[in-house]
């Protein structure tokens, strides 16, 4: 069954028409819209009214497993979204008020400005993220994504050939810390364990390689320390060139899926603030 598509951008990204997330769930439909999520690595979906969240959770597991709260929430987040299938991506605290400046929430919030695909910090991954705009800023906040397929592809045979086989370390608290919020305690740092992951991978379903990388590596295993955060510093740089890179302007009713096994992505800034971003996430995952 087709779905009609846009390119957004000459290397990925695809818009769809027709589709809606709340009534297209016949398995021919889903099976399309997995050939175009493996061409074009993000697919935008717009709709008049966001998705409910159980209409959201309903859409995204039918994409496949979906993850779930693996710890408790710590630091206070409060549960503004009573469901464990959903990440609150917002910066609103429990009672839908602005997180304030000096927050430590609004801090580790922050730290997904930073590039990073979700969830390579645990050992089963992220597949898909499906994100659902709520509330959008007037200015700022959008999502850029990076095509991490296309990056690989350019680089420089010596350069793959001297990745092959070099294993990364994941780490949740490594880009929050980066990002600049504080050291977690010890007791938080034990919710989320680092986990190791292939610098380059196999795409499991267009067999496609990627270069895997996100500001959640804090090592490379078995190279120096500097060497080897030197070695990531080059590499997302390489990859943020703005020919690897688009950048998704929201509107209310956007659902945006990308595909966290062939792309980087982050969050531009906004006034946080002042206005609020109101955006929700399902994340599907390898198991
Ligand atoms: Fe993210």
């Amino acid at each position: 069954m087709e779905i009609k598509t846009a390119q957004l951008h000459p290397l990925f990204c695809a818009k769809g028409k027709g589709i809606d997330m709340r009534s297209d769930n016949s398995p021919e439909k889903i099976s399309a819209l997995k050939s175009i999520l493996d061409e074009f690595a993000v697919y935008a979906a717009p709709h008049k009214v966001p998705l409910t969240n159980e209409e959201h959770i309903a859409f995204s597991s039918l994409l496949g497993p979906i993850a779930r709260k693996s710890a408790p929430k710590i630091s206070g987040t409060g549960n503004r979204l009573p469901f464990d299938e959903i990440v609150d991506q917002s910066n609103l605290d429990g009672e839908n008020k602005i997180f304030q400046n000096g927050d430590k929430r609004l801090a580790y919030k922050r730290a997904n400005r930073q590039w990073h695909t979700d969830m390579s910090y645990r050992s089963n991954r992220a597949t898909w993220s499906l994100l659902s705009a709520h509330v959008v800023p007037p200015d700022g906040g959008e999502t850029e994504l990076a095509d991490m397929r296309a990056v690989y592809d350019d680089l420089p045979e010596k350069m793959k050939l001297s990745l092959e086989g070099l294993i990364a370390e994941h780490c949740y608290w490594h880009s929050r810390v980066l990002g600049g919020g504080p050291e977690p305690t010890s007791e938080e740092r034990a919710t989320r364990p680092p986990a190791q992951h292939p610098l380059v991978h196999t795409h499991p379903r267009s067999g496609r390689k990627v270069l895997y990388i996100a500001s959640h590596v804090r090592g490379v295993l078995g190279m120096p320390q500097n060497e080897a955060m030197g070695l990531i510093s080059e590499l997302l740089t390489i990859a943020t060139q703005p020919k690897y890179v688009f950048s998704y302007k929201w509107a209310v009713g956007d659902v945006l899926i990308w595909d966290n096994l062939a792309t980087i992505h982050r969050g531009t800034d906004f006034d946080d603030q002042r206005y609020v971003r109101d955006m929700r996430r399902v994340t599907c995952r390898e198991h």
